[in-house]
């Protein structure tokens, strides 16, 4: 009895592990095994190979854009194309300006040195980031008071692949410093599919054409879950027919309706944010603050995770005067315009 938290605990952690392992695994390492995104992928397969037959490091690239969409794999593809290692940090994990100085004097040149989470670099650290990324430098301050001196250390030519969800919180001098900066858009269903029939293949799992359909349709335009849903769906497949089970349609259905995706590939969070504003706040507009608070959600997940995709489907819209369901919410819903929302013209 007494080891059971215990227990519990290294379960979780181990199926933890599991879903990273198989995230790493379906993982896309080459611009050819990278599906959809074709501006990004036609762009960046002429920077590379414009660098490698100059001979010269890939300029310093940032992908942005929401969660899930490809932008950790990016930063290995670019790596990998131009055929150099990588370096992985994140903006958190880096806390003193003197743990940047140690990643970047010891990197060779060509490296690819990625930082996921740019935006939640320290101030100071990022200040040490701008002479290295323009003129590959670094301007060390060495002792302290009266004696300190200050010392220039050369750095290799490398390149920064920078990526985040909130490409609006960076400053905008470290913003200048990348020579292109890539928006990731969410996927159309038929980029999907082949996403999942990807996956479907390196996992080993049949899955008929309508369940792919199924899957592609209802994962929020998003690799991640696209992927996410499938390794649960053949959960489902494997319990009711045995290891090895094909993903019928059916199961697929009935998998992702216990999953609490619903017919219009919403999930619970998706559902909350919309009912509350149109039940509790009469259709909106209501501020993001007193959302978060009547949900019990934090503002920055509603912000980076929930809405991008809710306003991407033309459900939801950001006004100054705050968040409003619109038309087409009420409409799948199914819930009039309140009288309160009547002379709210953005409603109507
Ligand atoms: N274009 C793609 N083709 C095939 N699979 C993809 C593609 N993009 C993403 N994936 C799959 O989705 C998963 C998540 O992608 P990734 O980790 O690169 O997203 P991310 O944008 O870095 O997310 P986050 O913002 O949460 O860090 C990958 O492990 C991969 O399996
Ligand atoms: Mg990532």
């Amino acid at each position: 009895m007494s080891d059971e938290p215990e227990s519990r605990a290294t379960l979780s952690a181990r199926s933890f592990d599991d879903e990273t392992g198989l995230d790493e695994a379906l993982r896309p390492r080459t611009l050819d095994e990278m599906i959809g995104q074709d501006r990004v992928r036609e762009n960046l397969s002429v920077f590379v190979r414009a660098a490698r037959e100059r001979g010269e490091s890939l300029d310093h690239v940032l992908f942005h854009g929401p969660p899930g969409l490809g932008k950790t794999s990016l930063a290995c593809v670019v790596a990998h194309e131009m055929g150099v290692p990588l370096r992985s940090t994140s903006g958190p994990a880096i806390e003193r300006a003197g743990d940047l100085a140690a990643l970047l004097s010891n990197l060779e040149a060509g490296d690819v040195l990625f930082i996921d989470e740019i935006h939640r670099l320290p101030a100071a650290v990022e200040e040490i980031l701008y002479p290295a990324m323009e003129d590959f430098h670094l301007d060390l301050v060495i002792g302290q008071g009266p004696g300190a001196q200050s010392m220039r250390l050369d750095l290799p030519r490398f390149t920064l692949v920078g990526a985040t969800t909130r490409a609006g919180l960076l400053t905008s001098p470290l913003r200048d410093r990348f020579g292109w900066m890539a928006r990731l858009e969410y996927y159309p269903p038929a980029d999907l599919e082949r996403i999942v029939e990807r996956s479907a293949r390196v996992l080993g799992v049949g899955v008929a054409q309508e369940a792919v359909a199924e899957i592609a349709r209802r994962s929020r335009g998003t690799p991640r879950i696209a992927n996410r849903l499938l390794r649960r769906v053949r959960d489902f497949a494997e319990v009711e027919g045995g290891a090895g089970a094909r993903v019928t349609r059916e199961t697929a259905r009935f998998a992702l309706e216990r999953l609490d995706v619903d017919e219009g590939g919403f999930d619970r969070f998706d559902r909350g944010l919309l009912l509350a504003i149109l039940e509790k706040f009469d259709g909106g507009p209501v501020g993001l603050e007193t959302l978060a608070a009547a949900l019990g959600e934090d503002k920055g997940t509603l912000e980076d995770v929930v809405e991008p995709f809710l306003i991407h489907e033309g459900f939801l819209s950001r006004t100054p005067r705050g968040r409003v369901a619109t038309r087409r919410a009420r409409e799948y819903f199914g819930i009039p315009l309140g009288p309160a929302a009547r002379d709210q013209p953005e409603l109507l």
